[in-house]
């Protein structure tokens, strides 16, 4: 790795200086990766043929006991991996598609597609969820696409990359277990599994941007956790389903903040990080300012919570 650089590299010295982890970190992942099935996921032989075309059995909430939490978790998660098609197109605009990015951005896409297809096998079997509604949702998220807010910044993708993998690493997990079923928990942990991976690749890369580039990376790193936003953001009535899904422990401040952004930052040693100029230095405060207002933000919303669970348990 050269020395660390004061002049901001452009997008592409950025990509061509890269380059080489890239290659590294691929061959690493390839060689973590474990294979898996989405088919062995599925109890197959509890399906039943819906109405419509074939005249069988119209959905109802009583196919499947479920907290109405957890079905709004399972498809606010589904809809996510759906919408892979605009994550695809946005990192392959951005990373291109030759030599070790490219080989990274198709491997990367046929890993998501299998969340999607092993979690959809899953539900429309089971009948956890209204296939209906299911699919209008689906229609409704992918005719809106997503655009990341910092599509043609190569660190700042980086950043964004690193919390959103590991943002919905978690997600899955805590969505497993509020299914209380263990096989939907078994798929969503194997689900989780993949996207630890594919975080510790993004969270590599930007490391050694910050090798690189120190001053660039931080600037990245404090847009990024200023305006984060889940990449299913823009869900109908993603509002109310991330309120639902924050107040079940699912996705929360406390673990946006916590579990998220803090243990990230301390891998890519941000507080100790020398060399910065003073665009470097504001960053890194403005980063230390916003993880102590999350941290207040997240006290009053657990406050909040808390008080609502007693209500509920006095009535
Ligand atoms: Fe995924
Ligand atoms: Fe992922």
């Amino acid at each position: 790795m050269t020395a660390a650089i004061t002049r901001p590299l452009s997008q592409t010295a950025l990509l061509t200086e890269l380059d080489s982890v890239v290659a590294q970190n691929l061959d690493r992942h390839l060689a973590v990766a474990k294979e898996w099935f989405p088919h062995e996921y599925v109890p197959w032989s509890d399906g039943r043929t819906f109405d419509g075309l074939l005249g069988g059995e119209a959905w109802s909430p009583e196919d499947f006991e479920l907290p109405e939490v957890a079905r709004t978790a399972l498809v606010v998660n589904l809809l996510t991996e759906d919408n892979l098609p605009s994550y695809h197109h946005e990192i392959a605009t951005l990373f291109g598609r030759d030599g070790a990015w490219g080989t990274w951005v198709h491997r990367w896409t046929a890993e998501e597609g299998r969340h999607g297809v092993a979690i959809r096998d899953y539900l429309t079997v089971t009948r956890a969820v209204d296939p209906v509604a299911l699919e209008r949702a689906r229609m409704v998220h992918m005719s809106t696409g997503y655009t990341n807010v910092h599509s043609n910044e190569v660190l700042h993708s980086l950043a964004y990359v690193s919390f959103q993998e590991l943002a919905t690493r978690i997600s899955h997990r805590n969505t497993g277990r509020v299914t209380g079923d263990p096989l939907c928990e078994q798929l969503l942990a194997r689900v989780a599994a993949d996207e630890n991976l594919h975080m510790i690749f993004y969270r590599n890369l930007l490391n050694a941007a910050f090798e690189l580039s120190p001053s660039q990376a931080m600037r990245a790193v404090a847009d990024v956790a200023a305006d984060f936003a889940m990449p299913g953001n823009g869900i109908e009535g993603f509002a109310r389903k991330s309120v639902a899904i924050a107040l079940a422990g699912i996705y929360d401040l406390r673990q946006h903040r916590d579990e998220v952004l803090v243990p990230v930052l301390r891998q890519w040693d941000v507080w100790n990080r020398t060399g910065l100029d003073a665009d470097g230095e504001a960053a890194r405060e403005q980063l230390g300012a916003q993880l102590e207002e999350l941290d207040k933000a997240a006290s009053r919303f657990e406050e909040k919570r808390d008080a609502r669970a007693a209500r509920l348990a006095a009535r």
